[in-house]
C-alpha cells in the first residue's frame, strides 16, 4: 500500500474564516479526507497555525500558504510512503519542518496530512477509524469505554462579547447508563437553560461554541445559578446526574503578574484567584477546573492541586498544549490530574496519542476537545477519544460543527452495541 496523491484546499471554518482540508489518495484507490480546527483563545505554546497575513484576503486569515506547503513541500516527501506507518509519516513532516512549534510548514498543514493519511489507511483496511487507531498505535486497551460528554452551557471571555470575563461554564452529564442518554440529559438542560434565560430577560443568542452568551450578568459567578436552575427545571439532580465544570481560561485575563476580572473590578494575585475558585468548589458540585491559572504560572499550579486536587480534576489546557514535554513537566510538578487534548495544539496524530498515553500512564484523565474559533465538521477527535478510552470529550452542544461530533459518538455507541 502506498500514498499516491496528497492535496490540500482552503475551506471555511465555523468562524467564517478559512481552514484547511486535506485529501490523501492511496494506490489502491482508498481516499482519506480531514480538516483542521484552530482556536480563538489559543495558548502561546501551541503549534503554529500558519495564516497568510495577506490583509486583502479574509483580513489576513487566509490559509493559501499552508495549502501550498502541503501540495508543494510535504506531498513530494510522502508520495510512495506506506500509509500504515503513521509514526514514520508524522516524523518525516516533523523533520521537514525542523522547528519546535511547526512554524515553518505550519501545524495546520502538517496536521491535515497526518489525519487524512490515517483516514485513508483506515479506509483501505475497511476498519472504523477508532479501531484502526487502536491497532495502528498498539494502544493497551481491551474494551471500549466511551468518553462522557462535557458541554459548554454559557460562554464568555474571547468566545463571546459582553458576557462573562471567564470563558466556559460547562455541565458534565454522568448519571445515565448510556452515552446517548447522557447526551440527551445535557441537551435537555441546554434547552431548559434557554427558557431560564428568557424568563430572566436575558439574551439567549449563542457564542463561538454554541453556548449561550448573555450580556447583563451581574458577575462571573451568576452563570452557575442559572445553570443549576436549568438542571432542576429539566428534572435532573446536580451532583448526581450532572456535575459542573469550568474553563475560566485564565491566561486570557493574566497581565503583569495579575488576574483581571473586569466585570467585578477585581485584580487578583494567583493566591487570591485560587481562593476565588475554592469558594466555587465549596459551594457547587464541581467535577473539574480547567486552566484555573495561566499558562506559565507554574509555581501556583501545584498549590491549587494540593488544595483542590482531591476534590476535583485540575485540567491543563493552555498549560500543557497537548505537548508531551509540557505534560511531563506538569506531572513532575504535580500541577494537574487531567489534561485537555486538542490535535492541532501539537500538530500530529502520533504526538497527540503519545501525550494521551503519558497522561493515562500517570493516571491523569484525558479530555479530548473541540476548538472555539475555527472548528470544522470533521469529527476525527471523537474517533481519537474512543480509540484511547479518553474519559471525556468537551464539545458544544449546539451548532452544526459541534453536533456533528456528538452524532459520531452516538453512531459509534450503536456500532459497538451490536
Ligand atoms: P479555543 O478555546 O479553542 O478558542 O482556544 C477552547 C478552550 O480553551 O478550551
Ligand atoms: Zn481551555
Amino acid at each position: 500500500m502506498k500514498i499516491k496523491q496528497i492535496q490540500a484546499r482552503e475551506i471555511l471554518s465555523s468562524g467564517a474564516t478559512p481552514s484547511l482540508e486535506v485529501k490523501v489518495v492511496l494506490d489502491n484507490g482508498a481516499v482519506g479526507m480531514a480538516s483542521v480546527p484552530f482556536g480563538a483563545s489559543a495558548g502561546i505554546h501551541e503549534a503554529c497555525v500558519l495564516f497568510d497575513k495577506d490583509v486583502k484576503r479574509f483580513g489576513g486569515a487566509g490559509m493559501l500558504k499552508a495549502v501550498a506547503d502541503v501540495n508543494d513541500k510535504i506531498a513530494p516527501k510522502l508520495i510512495g510512503q506506506n500509509p500504515l506507518e503513521q509514526k514514520k509519516i508524522d516524523q518525516i513532516m516533523i523533520e521537514l519542518d525542523g522547528t519546535d512549534n511547526k512554524s515553518k510548514l505550519g501545524g495546520n498543514a502538517i496536521l491535515g496530512v497526518s489525519l487524512a493519511a490515517a483516514r485513508a489507511a483506515a479506509m483501505a483496511k475497511k476498519m472504523p477509524l477508532y479501531a484502526y487507531l487502536r491497532e495502528c498505535f498498539h494502544l493497551p486497551y481491551k474494551k471500549y469505554v466511551l468518553p462522557k460528554p462535557m458541554m459548554v452551557m454559557i460562554e464568555g471571555g474571547k468566545h463571546a462579547a459582553d458576557s462573562t470575563d471567564l470563558q466556559e461554564y460547562l455541565i458534565t452529564p454522568v448519571g445515565q447508563k448510556t452515552i446517548k442518554e447522557n447526551i440527551r440529559c445535557g441537551a435537555e438542560i441546554y434547552l431548559a437553560l434557554k427558557k431560564v434565560l428568557k424568563e430572566k430577560g436575558l439574551n439567549a443568542n449563542v457564542g463561538n461554541e454554541g453556548a449561550f452568551a448573555p450580556a447583563g450578568l451581574k458577575d462571573n459567578e451568576a452563570p452557575w445559578q442559572l445553570i443549576l436552575q436549568a438542571i432542576k427545571n429539566a428534572g435532573y439532580t446536580a451532583g448526581k446526574d450532572v456535575m459542573l465544570s469550568a474553563d475560566p481560561a485564565t491566561s486570557e485575563i493574566f497581565t503583569n503578574g495579575k488576574y483581571h476580572l473586569k466585570k467585578e473590578g477585581l485584580t487578583l494575585s494567583s493566591r487570591q484567584l485560587i481562593n476565588y475558585f475554592k469558594k466555587w468548589v465549596a459551594k457547587y458540585p464541581f467535577l473539574s477546573l480547567e486552566d484555573p491559572l495561566a499558562e506559565d504560572d507554574w509555581e501556583s499550579w501545584p498549590i491549587i492541586m494540593k488544595e483542590l486536587g482531591k476534590k476535583v480534576r485540575i485540567v491543563g489546557d493552555d498549560l500543557t498544549v497537548t505537548n508531551p514535554e509540557r505534560l511531563a513537566k506538569a506531572i513532575k510538578l504535580k500541577a494537574i490530574n487531567a489534561i485537555l487534548i486538542k490535535l492541532n495544539q501539537i500538530g500530529t496524530l502520533s504526538e497527540t496519542i503519545q501525550t494521551i498515553e503519558i497522561a493515562h500512564q500517570a493516571k491523569l484523565w484525558s479530555i479530548v476537545s473541540h476548538r472555539g474559533g475555527g472548528e470544522t465538521n470533521d469529527a476525527f477527535m471523537i474517533d481519537l477519544a474512543v480509540a484511547t478510552n479518553s474519559e471525556f470529550v468537551k464539545v458544544g452542544i449546539s451548532r452544526g460543527e459541534r453536533v456533528e461530533k456528538y452524532n459520531r459518538l452516538m453512531e459509534i455507541e450503536d456500532e459497538l452495541s451490536f
